[in-house]
């Protein structure tokens, strides 16, 4: 029997915190006004770290994988593939996950990124375990990445105050016991840019289209509860649990209304509800990721743990990973 269990986890924030109270006085000197009040009860979000120039995405994705490898007590050679979740690179190419090899002298391991917004990180994941199980490599180390606020535009109050940067990373290695036991890859393509995206791209060494991300958030809120809530269901089915089985619930951390929608659909206890998007804002495909190895550091995830992680964003995308911790 050949399967893949995370062996360990780490994850990195930037330096500078902001809170609702200090990001609502910097707004209001460009003239947009909002509140902590307004923030905290639509989305349940206090604060949010942002990145400075010199934290780059490979820079945050390199030290959670550090954090990674050293609560694993792996050495970079140890690990045979790299993959990095983002939507946020710093270059078109090389990619982020071949940066981080670099800092991290993990030559012997093969690199890729991979792009599903906020579903990128269990995403990822699933496309480690798939090629662990076929063979074809023993020790990935998974990571998922942001700066997120490189693509916010300031003057937009429906989409600045929501989001943040960070990084988190897990080592899934081969195993003989089941660790991740049924996953889930969605997508719509048809509810694409109009619902959600940053369209723009380099031509001629200039950003054509509009470089910010764009959101009709009710469209979003209404799709993420809807598919968040089947894709559930769907993972919990092919592994033969229910959902009072999940020990810990680790939805994308968007908006604490969304997670809590979804929870209570599914009828999980609040109990088993992870919580990261107070501190963290939405970090895209670093919130699983951080939420996870936040779990895991205070002590509320265990090994042994039912978790069900699931990711939701820009493309349309979503998915979910079952695992035994
Ligand atoms: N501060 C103060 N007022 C605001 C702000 C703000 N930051 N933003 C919007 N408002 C105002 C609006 O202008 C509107 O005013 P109006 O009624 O006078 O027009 C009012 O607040 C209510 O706006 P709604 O859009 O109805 O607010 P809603 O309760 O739907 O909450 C929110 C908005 C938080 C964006 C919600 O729709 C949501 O969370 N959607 C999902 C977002 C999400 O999860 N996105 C991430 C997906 S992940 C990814 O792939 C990047």
């Amino acid at each position: 029997n050949c399967f893949s269990r995370i062996a360990s986890t780490g994850s990195f924030l930037p330096k500078r915190a902001v809170s609702n109270e200090e990001l609502a006085q910097d707004l209001a000197k460009i003239g947009v006004e909002t509140s902590d009040e307004w923030i905290r009860t639509r989305t349940g979000i206090e604060q949010r770290y942002l990145a400075s120039g010199e934290e780059s995405t490979t820079y945050l994705a390199s030290e959670a994988a550090k954090q990674a490898l050293e609560a694993g007590g792996f050495s970079p050679d140890e690990i045979d593939l790299i993959i990095v979740a983002t939507t946020t690179p710093d270059s078109v190419f090389p990619s982020t996950a071949c940066q981080v090899q670099a800092i991290l002298g993990a030559s012997g391991a093969g690199a890729f990124d991979i792009q599903a917004v906020c579903s990128g990180f269990a995403y990822a994941l699933s496309i480690a375990d798939s090629m662990i199980r076929a063979g074809s490599a023993k020790r990935v180390l998974v990571i998922g990445a942001e700066t997120l606020s490189r693509v916010l535009d300031w003057k937009d109050r429906t989409t600045c105050v929501l989001f943040g940067d960070g990084a988190g990373a897990v080592v899934l290695e081969k195993s003989d016991e089941p660790g991740i036991l049924a996953s889930e890859l969605k997508a719509d393509g048809t509810r694409g840019v109009h619902v959600l995206a940053a369209d723009s791209h380099i031509d001629g060494g200039k950003v054509v289209g509009d470089p910010f991300i764009r959101m009709d958030g009710r469209l979003v809120f209404k799709a993420a509860v809807e598919k968040m809530t089947e894709s559930a269901r769907n993972v919990l089915t092919k592994a033969n649990l229910a959902t009072n089985d999940v020990d810990l619930y680790i939805p994308h951390q968007a908006n604490l209304r969304i997670m809590n929608m979804v929870r209570e659909k599914l009828g999980i206890d609040e109990e088993h509800l992870m919580i990261s998007v107070n501190q963290h804002g939405n970090t895209s495909a670093a919130s699983v990721p951080l939420a996870l190895d936040k779990a895991h550091r205070s002590g509320r995830l265990k090994r042994g743990d039912l978790v069900l992680l699931q990711g939701v964003g820009g493309g349309f995308t979503w998915a979910s990973v079952l695992l035994k911790f």
